[in-house]
């Protein structure tokens, strides 16, 4: 212990020092590009061309739910074996993996909700070159190509997606190390292969593995298959001071797609870039690995903390997706027109159009697991989404509360501290829900632990925070103390949860605690048993208030290769290389699982993790990680939203105010002002900077960021309808303009505006000294109404709007009703019963429609059909409220206080009639400068039937 530790000092010190220093830019050395990574290189090296693969067309099969086909690599005799689904819902999946692998090769689990359903695919013709499926009973059809192997999706005369066409399939097959054994490969030697690696690695000296990788190969008998040459970082790789053992050798996959007529493709988070995605021909693809980046920087397609391997395809035609279910370390690669004209073989009844045709061409590596991708067909971005929440689940629910605005620093000091904050709310008449505890909150870093002296009584503090209807957020970070006197340390240790290190020994970093020990949350027990740790009874100091935080959970381990875990470290018998990405999903899936648990099941959970993969959004909100106090990380919060929201992960957020530096106030202002409108409201700031609760910057901006905040809460009726939508179809909360209006080009890359649902838009200002800001108004049949002035727009514009300090520009689209409550108290708990008032607006055709979801805010008992869902329309002069799903039950003490009708002309009379056929007339005010009708207090309860017309 005592000479790693000394060993890592220096390490920390390092790390440290760079905490401190005021420069931003992230070391880039620290981390690889691709032709730092072998595999990456290797792979990359691969030049588009003739496939040295074909498809062995006497080995097809056929089956109801199926094709199957084996596949030979020309060049060594590898074979392949290509597994082709068609999936309900227009979604085709395609699998490669080895014939016969020397050992199974990893597939990724629990990230799929259920094996997919499949449908009936049919068998159109077939001849020496190929042969012709048809994908369900649209014009939609499959072509396999055999010499060279490729794939063509194609509907009518359209080609949506090819595979292979480029010729940049590869597959490393397993092999034995040439240089010390030779064998005819058979599956069945795998196992003596494994005995005689075991034999090996107790006996011989520890620095033989190392020798044997630069020694040139012994003389063997040689087969076909091992006339391949060695390359450089197959059966080891160095990066900085880290050696990566191999023992699995090479064992990458790629593949490309070619995707006609598509000039803007979106997705592949996480990266600090623009929301649609750049080509890569000049430098380094985007790259998948969850990585935990000191001071990231911006417009580049580095890895950072999350990886989501799914990339939308869309064109004012089409919207397409492909999910590439693949976790280990993942390149994307991405061009434009440059593969030339593709060849089509006499099976294709398609001829190409002319050469300014655009195209898209994509190529996915990653270092080890099988090929696993989900073609989704579209036609429509909603389709899109239905579809891949088809097979990775829908955004978790969230707890209203968690819908309102969050304090958090590292670190509010002690109990006191966390009063004083929670006062000064009041005090500034500021609403908020949460207060978070960073990492010294814990006795020494030891989670679910807590500081003796400056949190000796965490209850009574939670109980202060509970009698004010407030919740608190506290971190458990993944990494484990190693110290004999920690409980949670020592049960994981002789419960055999912790990962190993390649010898077999618990794998051992350094993280925030000193010595750490990473808990194997891959394991359906060790998740079972952390889950059994946020219990009432376990977890000292908890209250049901109390909520958790996962972060460092890439995982982060200071003094590993690039910042994170070893790749040969062993979970069981797998590589931590083939999951890597998946860790954090996992880690962030146990303590969701532990937070229902806790209830008995009954209540939500609400989790924030920094490290994602495909399915988290089932499981709770992420954050963008450690950004800065800059002006450029305001604005990157967006499109770095958006991208998340488009592959199914709604809620997300970035610190306001920035985590590193410390902003200006103008800048903490606009920051509120931005996060007011992103899903996930947060407030966050690094240890060493100044304090910065809202009220700190002079009145005059503690008034703009309350009104902000307020805001916010006005709006958190919508939020939640919003999410309950996301939750049901996997909708995103905030989405890209081109989501609404696919066939509108000038949406198709915008990154400083957004819409929330449907109905409204947001263009905050992100500029430092702005004086006014410049929207784009789609939607050539749409009014907008700004919703601070009432003012009418038309769609299509460019509307240039002057902004002062207190502007926030967002506009309600005509043809919506957005139910807000305008009663702002200290918490969304305090406004639970608080009537509604809704905003009409009114489209051209004066109509309008919009919906209001209410339940307990908290429980699982909307799944029990306990809750309120109602459908508003304005239609003919007549404003009803109608059930949208009768069979649920709920009530309400809430009541419909106001109704605002934006774009209308003043009535004579307005004559409400309640489900029971009682008529009443009702007061209004008529503002005809703005067209605006204010209804005062029609007061029926938010749950009930009426309808109330105008005269
Ligand atoms: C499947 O695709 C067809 C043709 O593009 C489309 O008409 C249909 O709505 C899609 N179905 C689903 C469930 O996405």
């Amino acid at each position: 212990m005592a000479t790693f530790t000394e060993r890592m000092g220096p390490v920390l010190l390092f790390w440290l020092g760079l905490c401190l220093s005021g420069t931003w830019a992230v070391d880039k050395g620290n981390f690889k590009t691709c032709d730092q990574s072998a595999f990456c290189k290797r792979q990359r090296a691969i030049t588009p061309g003739e496939s040295p693969y074909r498809a062995l067309l006497e080995t097809m099969e056929l089956t109801n739910t199926k094709l199957t086909l084996q596949l030979i690599n020309d060049n060594n005799k590898v074979r392949l074996l290509l597994e082709l689904y068609r999936l309900q819902g227009n979604i085709t999946r395609v699998k490669i993996n080895e014939l016969k692998p020397l050992k199974p090769r990893y597939e990724v689990p629990d990230v799929l909700i259920r094996e997919p359903p499949t449908e009936p695919l049919s068998l159109l013709s077939q001849d020496e070159n190929g042969v012709v499926l048809s994908l369900g009973a649209e014009s939609q059809r499959v072509i396999v190509s055999a010499r060279p192997f490729r794939l063509d999706i194609v509907e009518g005369r359209d080609v949506l997606m090819s595979l292979n066409s480029r010729g940049l399939l590869g597959f490393e097959h397993l092999r034995m190390r040439k240089d010390t054994f030779s064998y005819k490969v058979t599956s069945t030697v795998a196992s003596v292969w494994d005995n005689i690696k075991r034999v090996f690695s107790s006996q011989a000296d520890p620095e033989a593995d190392n020798k044997e990788a630069t020694d040139p190969p012994s003389q063997v008998e040689t087969t076909k298959e091992e006339e391949e040459k060695v390359e450089d970082g197959m059966w080891e790789e160095t990066f900085k001071s880290h050696t990566d053992s191999k023992p699995n050798g090479p064992s990458a996959v790629s593949l490309d797609f070619s995707l006609p007529g598509v000039e803007h493709v979106y997705g592949i988070p996480e990266h600090a870039d623009t929301l649609k995605l750049k080509t890569t021909d000049s430098g380094d693809p985007y790259r998948l690995y969850n990585l935990d980046v000191f001071q990231y920087e911006l417009y580049n397609p580095m890895a950072l903390y999350g990886s989501v391997p799914v990339m939308l395809a869309h064109n004012a035609q089409r919207t397409t997706g492909i999910f590439w279910l693949n976790a280990a370390e993942t390149w994307v690669d991405i061009s434009s027109n440059t593969a030339g004209k593709t060849v089509f073989g006499k099976m294709l009844d398609y001829v190409q159009g002319s050469s300014e045709t655009p195209q898209t061409d994509v190529r996915w590596i990653s270092e080890s697991g099988i090929i696993d991708v989900f073609l989704m067909l579209g036609p429509t971005p909603r389709e899109v989404f239905s579809q891949y929440a088809s097979l990775t689940g829908t955004q978790a629910f969230p707890p209203l509360a968690s819908l309102g605005y969050h304090q958090c620093r590292w670190n509010y000091n002690d109990q006191e501290d966390v009063r004083a904050v929670d006062a000064g709310f009041d005090e500034h008449d500021i609403p908020y829900d949460f207060i978070w505890l960073d990492i010294e909150h814990t006795d020494g870093k030891r989670y679910f632990t807590w500081d003796p002296h400056k949190f000796a009584s965490p209850k009574e503090m939670l109980q202060g925070l509970m009698d004010k209807k407030r919740k608190m957020v506290a971190i458990v970070d993944p990494h484990i103390k190693v110290d004999t006197n920690y409980k949670i340390h020592n049960e994981i240790r002789s419960r055999g949860f912790y990962i190993k290190n390649k010898d077999g020994a618990d794998y051992e970093g350094w993280c925030w605690p000193g010595s750490a020990g990473y808990p194997d949350f891959t394991r359906p027990d060790m998740r079972a048993w952390w889950a059994g740790q946020f219990a009432y009874d376990q977890y000292e100091g908890s209250m049901e208030n109390l909520y958790t935080w996962n972060d460092m959970n890439e995982p982060s381990v200071f003094n590993g290769p690039e910042v994170t875990m070893h790749k040969d470290a062993l979970h069981g018998s797998w590589e931590h290389r083939d999951m890597h990405n998946l860790y954090g999903f996992y880690v962030q899936m146990a303590t969701a699982q532990g937070l229902i648990e806790r209830s008995g099941g009954v209540e939500r959970p609400f989790v924030l993790t920094r490290a994602v993969f495909a399915g988290s959004q089932r499981l709770g909100a992420v954050w963008t990680g450690d950004n800065a106090a800059e002006w450029d990380h305001l604005k990157i919060s967006i499109p770095m939203c958006l991208s998340l929201g488009l592959v199914g992960i709604s809620f997300c957020g970035a610190d306001v105010g920035g985590f590193f530096k410390s902003p200006s106030s103008e800048l903490l202002v606009r920051w509120y002002q931005t996060g007011a409108y992103q899903p996930f409201f947060r407030a966050h700031a690094h240890l060493d900077t100044p304090r910065r609760e809202p009220w700190l910057f002079g009145p005059e901006n503690t008034a703009l960021i309350r009104e902000a905040v307020r805001q916010r809460y006005t709006f958190l009726p919508y939020w939640y309808q919003l999410f309950y939508h996301a939750y049901q179809t996997g909708e995103p909360v905030m989405r890209p303009l081109w989501v609404e209006y696919p066939q509108d080009p000038a949406t198709f890359a915008l990154d400083d505006e957004f819409l929330l649902g449907r109905d409204l838009l947001v263009h905050p200002v992100t500029e430092e000294g702005a004086r006014g800001v410049t929207a784009y108004l789609p939607g050539k049949d749409e009014v907008w109404f700004d919703i601070h002035t009432f003012q009418k727009h038309n769609g299509v514009q460019n509307l240039y709007i002057p902004v002062t300090m207190s502007s926030i520009p967002v506009f309600q689209r005509g043809g919506s009703i957005i139910p807000r409550k305008l009663r702002v108290r200290r918490s969304s708990a305090c406004m639970e019963d608080d009537p509604y008032t809704l905003y009409v607006a009114l489209d051209n055709r004066r109509t309008a429609e919009g919906e209001l979801y209410i339940d307990d805010g908290h429980t699982f008992n909307f799944e029990k059909r306990e809750f309120i869902h109602r459908k508003f329309s304005f239609t003919n002069n007549v404003l009803s409220s109608v059930n949208l799903e009768p069979d649920a039950q709920f009530t309400t003490k809430s009541w419909v206080e106001r109704i605002i009708i934006l774009g209308a002309s003043k009535p004579s009379k307005i004559t409400l009639r309640t489900a029971d056929d009682q008529e009443n007339q009702l007061e209004f005010d008529f503002d005809a400068s703005m067209s605006v009708l204010t209804i005062r207090k029609p007061g029926m309860n938010a749950g009930a039937d009426w309808t109330m017309t105008l005269q």
